[in-house]
């Protein structure tokens, strides 16, 4: 999979773009505030339907103007080529894929898998343990296809059993969901379990080459305790629960704790460490998308040479050489990031806004 064309109107300050990206490398180039991130951030947000810098739509839209909007070709891995398109005002969204609506965002990101690196991707280790769960479950959910509905069937009993504990019901009454929150709950656990350690045979080599002199960890918490069984928590926790007006046990709970020589990731290295971790996390589900689905997902990489001194960036290249994925990264000057490794290969240049390929 891989996209062939991309017009954006009036996305930050692209007011017109019209982008024909190659499936190999793409080099964006351009000074500050040129346009650069604002680029990689369409093409993430055609497949999330939102961006990793901001969660405000109006930020999104190039100001003065009322909506943005992105039209896509993306070729398919059956030989396809299909039009996606988001028109996106201040209070309303549509979405195309093959010229049929599409109602969920998980049927564009089944479309369009889209993996991401930029300059606050550390956050993945020093942020609250979302962060984590939202990086393993990209993978569970493009992996294992009956993730989706059954993280749905989870949220809706846990937002329930959660309105009972607040509203302070009878114990009969908190307790009506258990069964179906315990049903699922183990669903989950099982899947990003398996899913965890299929990916640890991509993170060990990565990290062989990386961080050889040592040990990285990375260990999955499902959420409670591993010896305790979750419907039993259910009942024993019960009045703390109540107090506390959430259930505190679960998959919502679950954790990846990352230990570098046996310390935490997030202390206990450095802010440049732990961009290679991450880009090392993210190169690793990629890899492991590709070998479990026969399918490429797209990556983005935005400011690589500012995120990396020359030999992490010399060593993250040849990885990334290496990868089928289609690639799109961005630099200020264009000696900054060397492509010899590529055959397919393409450059372009951003200038206030607007877009131009360099032969
Ligand atoms: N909604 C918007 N409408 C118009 N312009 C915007 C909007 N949001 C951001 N901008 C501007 O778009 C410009 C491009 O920002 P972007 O982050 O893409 O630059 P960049 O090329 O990645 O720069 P850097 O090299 O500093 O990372 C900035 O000047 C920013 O102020
Ligand atoms: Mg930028």
């Amino acid at each position: 999979m891989h996209l062939m064309q991309l017009q954006i109107q009036n996305f930050r300050n692209l007011t017109e773009i019209n982008f024909e990206p190659v499936d190999g490398v793409n080099l964006i180039t351009g000074l500050n505030a040129s346009g650069k991130t604002s680029l990689l951030e369409a093409i993430y947000y055609l497949s999330h339907l939102r961006s990793f810098r901001t969660h405000q739509i109006s930020d999104l839209i190039k100001h003065q103007s009322t909506e943005l909007q992105l039209v896509a070709k993306i070729h398919t891995d059956s030989n396809n080529q299909i039009p996606l398109g988001i028109k996106r005002s201040r209070h309303k969204l549509e979405v195309r894929a093959n010229r049929q609506p599409i109602k969920r965002v998980a049927d564009i990101a089944t479309l369009f898998p889209v993996l991401t690196i930029h300059p606050d991707s550390y956050k993945l280790i020093t942020g609250s343990p979302s962060e984590r769960r939202q990086y393993m479950d990209w993978g569970v959910f493009h992996v294992e296809h009956d993730f989706f509905g059954v993280w749905q069937r989870f949220k809706r009993a846990l937002s329930q059993r959660n309105a009972a504990l607040k509203s302070r019901q009878n114990d009969d009454y908190c307790s009506l969901w258990d069964k179906e929150l315990f049903d699922m709950a183990t669903y989950i656990d099982n899947l990003r379990s398996k899913y965890l350690s299929n990916l640890q045979s991509y993170l060990n080599n990565l990290m062989l080459e990386f961080f050889k002199d040592q040990s990285v960890e990375v260990t999955y918490k499902r959420g409670w305790n591993n010896e305790a069984s979750l419907d039993s928590l259910l009942k024993s926790e019960l009045n703390k629960d109540r107090l506390k007006g959430f259930t505190q046990y679960g998959p919502h709970r679950a954790e990846l704790s990352i230990k570098v020589d046996g310390q935490s990731a997030q202390t206990g290295i450095s802010r440049g460490q732990q961009k290679t971790l991450v880009a090392l996390l993210r190169l690793a589900q990629a890899q492991q998308f590709t070998e479990s689905t026969g399918r490429n997902c797209i990556l983005l990489y935005d400011d690589l040479a500012a995120e990396l001194d020359l030999p992490h960036r010399k060593k993250i290249l040849k990885v990334l050489s290496k990868m089928k994925t289609q690639l799109f990264l961005t630099s200020i000057e264009i000696d900054q990031v060397d492509l010899s490794a590529w055959d397919i290969k393409k450059m372009f240049h951003v200038e206030q806004g607007k877009l131009k390929d360099l032969i």
